[in-house]
This record gives structure tokens, sequence and C-alpha cells, in this order.
């Protein structure tokens, strides 16, 4: 059924046409340009934003997709968890359509979708998995037996995964969002050359926490900074960093797979789509024999796909 899906969650303005795993068009605009100076997205520039651009994509995705708004079956839309005045945007759109249609409305919530992404590219994948999203506001670990039946094995006591990169890269004055800009300088520098510290709960928890890396990057960065820090020092602290938070995710993932004996490890979220953490995963699950099921890159940042993909599963479970 065609199935249009909005997401405004965060800074990213998407609409898109699926149609069972297929997606039709995703179309994506991000804000993310206004948000570089402040090293964080603002909320009110974000939601702003929305509001402009939420008409011109939704008529892009429908022309992309060839349709139009009468072949509209169902509409699905971020519902949680996100920025309260973004969510407002895409919910209050997607109720406006669903009236006038006269189509069913289904709310998503986004974490699920993030995780949902891996089953709308690899038709293989069957349940009960362990879901690891890592993301921007969330990181967590749970236990999926169905695209409606999750349990939280555990979560960050403190940052998000992707927000412990946001932070870092803004103490070293390289800009947001830092995933990728972090990723792309820890390609020219040596993980071996700074350990920073690894944070663990207790043993055997499998929650996380990111404040402690952050904070050992600032006092790294206030001790050596009469001395200057070089191109090259800072290209060792984003892979002592990155590796770091590796270190963190995969042991906790691989070990809720171990715990809970599921063979199967999917990823979603921002932080999935860096290449570091995936061949460690990969690496990783590799000895326990555990897959690991990654989204392509276009479908694990923020996206609209993901929410319509979900939405028709959901609302063909339901009825
Ligand atoms: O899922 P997402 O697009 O939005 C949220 O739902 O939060 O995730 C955005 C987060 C940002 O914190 C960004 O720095 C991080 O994902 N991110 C990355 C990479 N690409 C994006 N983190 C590490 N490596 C990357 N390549
Ligand atoms: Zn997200």
């Amino acid at each position: 059924m065609y199935t249009l899906g909005i997401e405004t969650s965060c800074d990213e303005t998407s609409v898109s046409v699926t149609n069972g795993n297929d997606v039709l068009s995703n179309i994506v605009t991000s804000s993310v340009h206004l948000h570089s100076k402040y090293g964080g997205v603002v909320p009110e520039i974000a939601s702003r934003f929305h509001l402009e651009y939420i008409n011109p994509v939704l008529k892009k995705s429908l022309k992309t997709a060839g349709i139009t708004l009468k072949d509209i079956e169902l509409v699905a839309v971020t519902k949680e968890p996100g920025l309260v005045g973004s969510l407002l945007v895409g919910v209050s759109m997607a109720k406006a359509l669903s009236f006038s249609l006269s189509v069913p409305l289904i709310e998503v919530d986004h974490l699920i979708a993030h995780l949902y992404a891996n089953y709308m590219c690899y038709r293989d994948i069957s349940f009960p998995v362990i879901g690891l999203v890592v993301s921007g506001g969330h990181t967590s670990i749970m236990l999926m037996d169905d695209i409606d039946k999750q349990k939280v094995l555990g979560r960050t006591q403190d940052d998000a995964a992707g927000e412990a990169f946001d932070k870092v890269a803004k103490i070293l004055g390289l800009g947001y969002p830092g995933g990728p800009i972090i990723e792309k300088r820890a390609l020219s520098g040596d993980a071996g050359k700074i350990r920073f510290p690894r944070s663990f709960i207790k043993k055997g928890s499998l929650d996380f926490s990111f404040s402690g890396i952050k904070t050992a990057v600032l006092y790294y960065v206030n001790r050596h900074k009469s001395s200057g820090l070089n191109e090259a020092v800072i290209n060792d602290i984003c892979a002592g960093f990155q590796e770091a938070v590796c270190d963190m995710i995969v042991d906790n993932a691989l070990l809720a797979c171990r715990k809970s004996k599921i063979s199967t490890l999917v990823i979603g979220g921002g932080v999935s789509a860096n290449v570091r953490l995936r061949d460690r995963l990969t690496q990783e699950a590799e000895k326990w024999s555990i897959r690991v099921s990654s989204p392509p890159l276009k479908l694990c940042l923020d996206n609209a796909a993901m929410i319509g993909g979900l939405g028709e599963a959901l609302y063909k479970k339901r009825s």
C-alpha cells in the first residue's frame, strides 16, 4: 500500500513514499548548517526550519515517487522521541493529511524505526534479534521479539554516543555534527597513541556511560593546549576517542547477544554510519558466530522511509 512517511524529530525534515519495504522516494533536507556554529541542535531553529520546508519536501517526495496525494493509503509519522517543537510540525502535517484524505494515521517510535530499516533492506532477518540504537539522542540495547514487542536491556546513563561525538568535536573546535568529522580525522590519526578511559557501569551491566570519556578529552586538551595542539595531535585524539567509544559499544552489544543467546544483532541510528564501528562489530561478532546487520548509509541517518516502512508493517499487523 502507498504509505506516506513523515519524519521531523530533530534537524532533518523528511517525507517518503514507500510500498511495503520498497522505497519509492525518501527526500531528506536538513537544517544542520544552521546549527553548526552552536555545536548542537537549537530546537527553535529546527522547528522553524521544519515549518518552512515540510511542504516543499512533501511535494518533491510525491513527484519523485510519481504519485499524487490521492494515491496515498496510509500516513505514518514519528511520534517520539524527539524535540517537542519539531515533532509537532510532522504530527500536525500527518494529522491534517490523514483527515483530509480520509486515510488511516499511524504513529511510530523513531528508535524502533531506525532498527526496522534493516528489515527494509535484508529480507532474511528473523526475530528475535538484539537491537542496538546509537544516535545523537539515544543509546540503547533492546531485545526485539517482534516489531511491536521490545524490552530495553541497557541504555546510556548520561550522554548518548552521538552526543559524545558532537561534544568532543565541539571541544576540539571541529564543528557539528561531530560524528562524520571525527571519523574522517581519525583516519589520519593513530588510535594507539592516546588511550582514553572506557567506562563500564558495573560488571555484566548493559548500560552505557559516555560522559567520562568526553571529560577525559576535555582534560587532555586543557593539559596540552599550552604546548600547542597541532593537526596531527587532534587526529590522534579523534582516533583514540573513536576507538574507546567503539570498544564500549562493541562489548555491550555482543554481551547482550551472548547473555540472551541471540545470534543476530541489528544496528541503527546516526552513529551506526561509522565505518570503524561497523567493522569492529562485524570482526568481534564473527568470533561468537553472531550476524551483524546494519542498514546502508542513507537509511542510518534520520529519514522518513524507515518511518513509512515500520508504519505500514505495524498497521498491517494490527488490522
Ligand atoms: O540518528 P541521527 O541522524 O539523529 C538522531 O536521532 O539523533 O543521529 C545523529 C547523530 C549525531 O550525533 C552525529 O554526530 C552522529 O549521529 N553521527 C555519527 C556519524 N554520522 C552521524 N557518529 C559517528 N560516526 C559517523 N559517521
Ligand atoms: Zn535518529
